[in-house]
């Protein structure tokens, strides 16, 4: 009997490395499995969901399922925050912006862990609305101003930007202005802030030790957070800053990430109530996308090639998308009644683009309580044809990046809700 046992795990487990190797995505809509999504308006014992007050109420245990099961459990900041002025400039882009470094230095039971934040301010119109988002590749690639550091901590791998040498350095600089197009942000009357992703926790599988982890010596379990979830928690330590800034609207600033860290950007929105609006570009995977597609990357994908991002809990529903107590258009629900903006790129198809159009678009009757227009599952655009609601959807010519024309659509959004 033992025997037979023994065997049969040997044959499971050989069968998911065999899975692992060989994965191979869908990309046909034809094959997507029969699936059953969680419906948003319903309580835990069945029940409906036709208030506002019930909702709220229903939010919060649909908050806990995703930090249990799915991000992670952030601890709650309780340490003190030392801010340094690192550079100023009151001449930049064509003397139109007040640009700053600022360190942020975390600090908690003798530990520290600085935070670079570049902010670019417009000189004519503060308190100014502003964008935050983390970026790749250090505060040094939206600039040619050699002021801006090139980040100490953790670096991603410089070889990505075209650059030789792998080390952080100053060949990168300025290598991702396009990206971060900060003039037209301006010109709109907004302002910027941004942070190296490492410098809160590095992209790595240490065991959830380093970053911003570090700041706690709590033991891991199964809910700990990963990596994704401090890189949220980052960005409201961030957003704990900018609300000292008389120069900052604060009731006004949008979340915004590209790709992995668009999945952090919907989750800051989800655990940070101070973010008013919410941009996702490219996002895909345990971002925008519906999980139980099973479409482009899966969850047993990512968690095999990153299983720092999420909670290790998560791992229990590889190829078990169906048991999934919740899918991600009910974290799309989560931030109701924000305006929240969800981008994909036609040929980012490992991202699942109708997947992701599906996790805004099943927000809907949220969104309908709040008495918000949202977007309804049969209405997916066609490409460069961006719908603009209380949710907004675009799906670009092109593959995966937070392209020029994604910023256009975000800031037409971005008026269209804050003018
Ligand atoms: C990988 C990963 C995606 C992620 C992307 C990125 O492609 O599979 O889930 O969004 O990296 O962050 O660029």
């Amino acid at each position: 009997m033992k025997q037979v046992f023994l065997l049969m795990i040997f044959v499971l487990h050989q069968g998911v490395q065999v899975y692992s190797q060989a994965f191979v995505p869908n990309y046909d809509e034809t094959n997507i499995p029969m699936y059953d999504l969680p419906k948003v308006l319903l309580n835990a014992d069945g029940s409906e969901i036709t208030t506002k007050a019930a909702w709220e109420k229903r939010k919060e245990e649909i908050l806990a399922v995703f930090a249990s099961q799915v991000y992670g459990e952030s601890p709650i900041w309780d340490g003190e925050m030392k801010v340094t002025e690192l550079s100023s400039n009151r001449t930049a882009i064509d003397g139109k912006a007040i640009q700053k470094e600022i360190k942020l230095t975390l600090q908690r039971d003798g530990k520290a862990v600085d935070l670079y934040v570049l902010i670019f301010l417009p000189r004519q119109q503060t308190p100014a609305p502003m964008f935050l988002g983390l970026n790749f590749y250090g505060n040094h690639t939206l600039t040619m101003d050699k002021a801006v550091l090139v980040p100490q901590s953790w670096m991603r791998n410089n070889a990505d930007l075209g650059v030789e040498n792998n080390l952080p350095s100053d060949k990168s600089r300025g290598a991702r202005m396009a990206n971060w197009p900060v003039g037209d942000m301006i010109e709109h009357g907004y302002g910027l802030a941004t942070l190296y992703y490492g410098d809160i926790d590095p992209d790595f599988d240490d065991g959830f030790k380093n970053g911003v982890h570090g700041l706690y010596d709590s033991p891991r379990t199964e809910s700990s957070w990963g990596s994704v979830a401090a890189w949220a928690w980052g960005l409201s330590r961030v957003m704990d800053y900018l609300t000292t800034l008389q120069e900052v609207d604060s009731e006004r600033v949008a979340v915004v990430g590209h790709s992995r860290l668009g999945k952090a950007a919907l989750w800051a929105g989800a655990i940070d109530s101070r973010f008013s609006m919410v941009i996702s570009n490219n996002s895909g995977c345990v971002g925008a996308a519906l999980s139980r597609r099973r479409y482009g990357e899966t969850v047993g994908r990512i968690n095999r090639s990153f299983p720092h991002w999420f909670a290790t809990r998560f791992i229990a529903y590889n190829e078990q998308e169906d048991k999934l107590p919740v899918d991600q258009h009910q974290l799309i629900a989560l931030l109701a009644p924000k305006p929240v903006y969800i981008a994909s790129g036609v040929d980012d198809q490992w991202a699942d683009p109708r997947g992701e159009f599906l996790g805004g678009a099943e927000a809907l009757p949220v969104y309908e309580l709040y008495g918000k227009r949202g977007l309804s599952p049969e209405e997916f655009p066609p490409v460069d044809r961006p719908l603009m609601r209380q949710i907004g959807y675009h799906i670009r010519s092109g593959g995966h990046g937070m392209l020029p024309y994604d910023w256009q659509q975000y800031l037409l959004f971005a008026n269209m809700h804050w003018k």
